[in-house]
C-alpha cells in the first residue's frame, strides 16, 4: 500500500511547489522546428502550474531554459555560442540554474554537463512532465538529468501556454517522434517512436484557441500523413484526413494549416478533404529531398523521383489554386554532378513557391553516418547550394508574378518591420502580404489585390 499516494497528497505538494516556486522567473529560449515552439509553450505551462513566472529579461532571470535543436551541426553550434552567453552570466550569479532541454539534450545526454560544466539541467522531449523534481534536484545541488524516451506521452492534458504568440495563429502537436527513420536524419533519436494524440483533446484545444480570439491552427508532426488515432473500445480508426476535417467543422473562421507531409504517404483523401473546407489553407509542404531517385533510395526515403513528381501532379489537379513548399538537402553521400541536375530539374518542374535548402550535415549515430562516407566535398556542397538557392530564387519570383493582379484573403499578423503604416499577413497559400494599413488591425481577415511581388514577397492594396 505504501506506493499508493492520495490524490490530496499530490494536490499539496502541487501548492507547495508553487508556493515555493513564486516569484522566481524563467528565461526560455526556443531554436529548432515547430515542435520546438510547440513544446516550449509546453514547458511553460508546466512551470507556470508550478509557480514561475516567464521573463523576456535575461539578467531578471532564477532559470534559463534554452529548447535545442541537432538537425545539423551548425544549428548545435549556435546552441553552443550561447550557452556560453548563460555561463557568463551565471558565473557572476551562482543561484542562477540553465537547462537544456529538447532534441540536443536527447541526444547528448549526461555528455553535456560532462562538456559545458555548469549546466544544472538536461530534460530530453518527453520528460517535460518530470520538470517539478528535476528544479528541485538541480536546486539541491545536484545535475538533474532526464532524457527517457517515451512510446505513450503526447502532453494531450496539459494546457500549452501561448506566451510568445501574436494572438492570431497557434500550433498544435498532434503527433510525436516519428518511425520513418531517413538515413541522414537524426530526429528518429531525439524525439523517439511515431504516436498519435487523442483527436478529442486536440478539437478541443482548437474550440479553446477559437474561444481565446485566435484565427488560425497549425497542425503538427513530422510525418503528418501518418496521424492514426486507435480507439480501441469502439475497434475504430481516426486517420488524418478525419481530424483535418473535423478541425475546418469548428469554425469556418478558423484557419487550417499543417506540417509536414510526407511524399509516401500524402492521399487524395487528405487533398480532396482540403478542397472541401474553405478554411482549410491552400499549402503543402512537401520535402522531397533531392530530385535524383538513386539518392532517394540512399537517404531511405521510400519513394522515387516519379512517385515524388506524381504526387506533384495530384495536387495541382485536386487543388490548382494550391502552393506547395519543399525541403532540399544538397551534397548527401556520393551525390554526383547527375543526380544534382536532377534536383535542378525538379524545382523546375514542381515549380515550387518556397523551398528550404541544406548542405548535408552528417549526424553522429544515424545510418548515413555509419554505413556511407560523407564524401562530397565542402566547397562542392557550397556550390551546389548556391546553385539550387539561385534557381529557387528565380523560380519564386516567376510563381509569384502569376499572383500580380490577383485578389487574396489576407490574415493579417501585425504591423510590418519596415514600416508603421503598413501591415502584413499571410494569404491562405501561406505567402506574406503587404498592404498599408488604413483601419485594418491584427487578425482581420482582408480583401488584397496584389500590385508586386519579390522572391518572398507580395506586395498589394486593400480592396
Ligand atoms: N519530418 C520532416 C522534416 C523535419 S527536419 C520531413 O521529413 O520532411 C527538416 C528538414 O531538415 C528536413 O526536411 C531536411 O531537409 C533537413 N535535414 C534533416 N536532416 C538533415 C541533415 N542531416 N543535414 C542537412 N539537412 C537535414
Ligand atoms: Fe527525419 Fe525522415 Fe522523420 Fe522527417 S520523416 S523527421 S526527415 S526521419
Ligand atoms: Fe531540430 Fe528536433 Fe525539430 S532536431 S528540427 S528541433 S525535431
Amino acid at each position: 500500500m505504501e506506493n499508493v499516494i492520495s490524490p490530496n497528497i499530490i494536490k499539496n505538494q502541487e501548492s507547495i511547489n508553487k508556493d515555493k516556486n513564486a516569484g522566481k522567473k524563467l528565461f526560455i529560449e526556443t531554436y529548432g522546428c515547430q515542435m520546438n515552439v510547440a513544446d516550449s509553450e509546453l514547458v511553460v505551462s508546466i512551470m507556470m502550474d508550478n509557480g514561475f513566472s516567464t521573463t523576456d529579461e535575461i539578467n531578471n532571470a532564477d532559470l534559463i531554459f534554452i529548447n535545442t535543436c541537432s538537425i545539423r551541426d551548425n544549428a548545435e553550434q549556435r546552441i553552443r555560442g550561447r550557452l556560453q552567453v548563460f555561463k557568463k552570466l551565471k558565473r557572476t550569479k551562482p543561484e542562477l540554474l540553465i537547462g537544456v532541454i529538447g532534441c540536443m539534450a536527447e541526444r547528448l545526454k549526461e555528455k553535456l554537463v560532462e562538456e559545458e560544466h555548469l549546466i544544472d539541467l538536461v530534460i530530453g522531449p518527453d520528460a517535460y512532465r518530470d520538470l517539478p523534481n528535476l528544479i528541485k534536484t538541480a536546486e539541491s545541488g545536484q545535475k538533474a538529468i532526464n532524457v527517457l524516451l517515451s512510446r505513450e506521452e503526447t502532453y494531450a492534458d496539459i494546457n500549452p501556454v501561448r506566451y510568445s504568440s501574436n494572438g492570431v495563429s497557434a500550433f498544435i502537436s498532434i503527433m510525436r517522434g516519428c518511425d520513418n527513420m531517413c538515413s541522414y536524419c537524426v530526429v528518429p533519436f531525439t524525439r523517439g517512436r511515431e504516436r498519435s494524440r487523442d483527436p478529442q483533446s486536440i478539437l478541443a484545444e482548437a474550440k479553446q484557441l477559437v474561444v481565446d480570439g485566435f484565427k488560425e491552427v497549425t497542425l503538427l508532426g513530422q510525418n503528418v500523413d501518418k496521424y492514426n488515432w486507435e480507439d480501441k473500445k469502439a475497434g475504430s480508426t481516426f486517420s488524418f484526413a478525419s481530424l483535418l476535417e473535423e478541425v475546418a467543422r469548428i469554425n469556418p473562421d478558423l484557419r487550417v494549416r499543417f506540417s509536414t507531409s510526407y511524399p509516401q504517404d500524402m492521399t487524395d483523401e487528405v487533398l480532396n478533404t482540403m478542397a472541401k473546407y474553405k478554411n482549410i489553407c491552400k499549402h503543402i509542404h512537401l520535402p522531397a529531398q533531392s530530385g535524383s531517385t538513386r539518392i532517394l533510395e540512399k537517404m531511405k526515403r521510400g519513394y522515387s523521383r516519379q512517385w515524388y513528381d506524381s504526387r506533384i501532379k495530384s495536387i495541382k489537379k485536386i487543388l490548382p489554386e494550391c502552393a506547395i513548399s519543399s525541403d532540399i538537402i544538397t551534397g548527401f553521400c556520393t551525390e554526383t554532378e547527375e543526380d544534382h541536375k536532377e534536383t535542378l530539374s525538379l524545382l523546375t518542374e514542381a515549380g515550387y513557391d518556397m523551398v528550404f535548402m541544406f548542405k548535408y550535415s552528417e549526424r553522429p549515430n544515424t545510418y548515413a553516418e555509419k554505413k556511407f562516407e560523407d564524401d562530397v566535398p565542402e566547397d562542392v556542397k557550397s556550390s551546389r547550394l548556391t546553385e539550387i538557392i539561385n534557381l529557387q530564387s528565380k523560380i519564386s519570383v516567376e510563381v509569384n508574378k502569376k499572383d500580380i493582379g490577383k485578389t487574396f484573403e489576407v490574415l493579417v499578423e501585425g504591423v510590418s518591420k519596415k514600416s508603421k503604416d503598413e501591415l502584413y499577413g499571410r494569404s491562405s497559400q501561406n505567402k506574406v502580404i503587404i498592404f498599408p494599413r488604413k483601419d485594418y488591425k491584427k487578425g482581420d481577415y482582408v480583401n488584397i489585390k496584389v500590385t508586386k511581388v519579390t522572391s518572398a514577397t507580395l506586395i498589394g492594396e486593400s480592396i
